[in-house]
């Protein structure tokens, strides 16, 4: 019987694990090279760690399951409130502010299309402890620089939600959290009638008013003349600090984020091109989430990069290490295999026959895995202390004395 996979998640062979990896590794030695260091939390998590902020309603949109002792779990959809969780059960006594990063899976039960899978990873960084805008402003370069470090071709848009919240600040959470959605979802359809029907149309005007504005800094100016008792200092000064650090953006009040526990600054980043409509590849921002998970109320800010989005339209190359392969005429595969951890031990990738073929079919098995020479292990010239080492792209072969065959080959 054959079995397929299951809807939404993908098989990755060795070509494209090989890419990813090298693509992980670029995202991992940035992130470290702005001091932060790799967590690891489980794949899966008490239910309510995710349903406390945004509600019941967010279990239609994630793997949720009973386990045999009935505990309602749930496979984590993304990791800023795990991170957070297992910030306050180990980390809360931590010198602050504490900067950690994660590479993981995560699993949301989604409609899959291009770009958008039921299994995905997340590249993230979580900065934990200061509400300061230099913080923002250190995670927003943080993802720029990976993006830009990779060759992708982006648009940065930041908001802050606080503008909205401000606007809406007489209504219920419940209300506020709906506006918010369609508005993430940019469903405006939507935005009117449910504004209609709860009789808040006088709010229609200002909505749409913020959320068109598009810009630099100006934007700013026009969206005081909607809230004046707001303080926009802060966005101001994220907005100069980017400005001096040469990094291109755009202010954008629409930006307010699909996840509920966002407070200030948010951010997405877009790609150009190559991903039609599933183009948005890191989302962040700063949050509060420590208050709910039983610690005080700590100030955070971070981001999640799309990995696999990113992986799709990104250029990066893996590196292939020279290959070799040890062959051998019948009798001499443990010569062979001798030979081979000599190579493998000087950090050589040495293939050997394990399917007992003959000399031939070794050879023709090094032009299989495009092997850059092939050492001929054969019986009559090892009595004479040699190997034939063949060049497999010139064909090339000479005869190399067994206790010269690293220095050969340069090791
Ligand atoms: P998010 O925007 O929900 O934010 O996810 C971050 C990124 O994950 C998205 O921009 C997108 O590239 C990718 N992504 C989301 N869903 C899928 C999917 N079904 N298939 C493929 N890629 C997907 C968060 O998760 C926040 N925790 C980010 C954050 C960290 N905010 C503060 N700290």
């Amino acid at each position: 019987m054959r079995i397929e996979r299951p809807k939404g998640t993908r098989d990755f062979l060795p070509d494209e694990m090989e890419r990813r990896r090298e693509i992980e590794k670029v995202m991992r030695q940035i992130a470290e090279s702005y001091g932060y260091r790799e967590i690891s939390t489980p794949t899966f998590e008490h239910l309510e760690l995710f349903t406390i902020k945004s509600g019941e309603g967010i279990v239609e949109e994630i793997y949720a399951f009973k386990d045999k002792g009935d505990r309602d779990l749930a496979l984590r959809p993304e990791l800023t409130a795990p991170v957070m969780r297992m910030f306050v059960n180990e980390c809360s006594v931590m010198p602050r502010p504490l900067r950690f990063y994660y590479f993981s899976n995560c699993f949301r039960y989604e409609n899959p299309q291009k770009g958008r899978y039921r299994e995905f990873w997340q590249f993230g960084v979580e900065l934990i402890g200061s509400g300061s805008y230099l913080a923002d402003l250190e995670v927003i370069l943080l993802a720029y620089r990976i993006l830009k470090e990779l060759g992708i071709n982006f648009e940065l848009n930041i908001g802050h939600v606080g503008l909205l919240r401000e606007l809406l600040k007489d209504l219920s959470e419940e209300r506020v959290r709906k506006i918010m959605r369609f508005i993430d979802k940019k469903d405006f359809e939507s935005l009117e009638r449910f504004l209609e029907e709860n009789d808040l149309m006088d709010y229609y005007d200002d909505i749409k008013t913020l959320i068109s504005m598009k810009g630099r800094k100006e934007v700013i100016e026009n969206a005081r003349e909607v809230l004046p008792d707001f303080d926009f200092g802060y966005i101001e000064s994220v907005a100069m600090g980017l400005e001096r650090l040469e990094v291109d953006f755009n202010l954008d009040f629409s930006i307010v984020r699909g996840l509920d526990y966002y407070t200030g600054v948010v951010f997405e980043i877009y790609a150009v091109e190559g991903l039609g409509a599933q183009n948005q590849i890191c989302g962040g921002g700063s949050y509060r989430l420590t208050h709910l998970f039983g610690g005080g109320d700590v100030p955070s800010t971070g981001f999640a990069i799309g990995f696999d989005r990113v992986a799709e339209i990104c250029s990066v190359k893996s590196e292939k290490a020279e290959r070799i392969v040890v062959a051998c005429t019948p009798g001499m595969e443990l010569n062979a295999l001798r030979i081979a951890e000599n190579l493998r031990e000087k950090g050589l990738v040495v293939y050997t026959d394990v399917m007992e073929r003959g000399l031939k079919k070794q050879l023709s098995f090094a032009n299989t895995v495009n092997a850059r020479f092939a050492v001929i292990v054969a019986e009559r010239e090892y009595e004479k202390g040699v190997v034939l080492v063949k060049d497999m792209e010139s064909g090339e072969q000479r005869e190399v004395p067994k206790s010269s065959i690293l220095e050969y080959f340069g090791l």
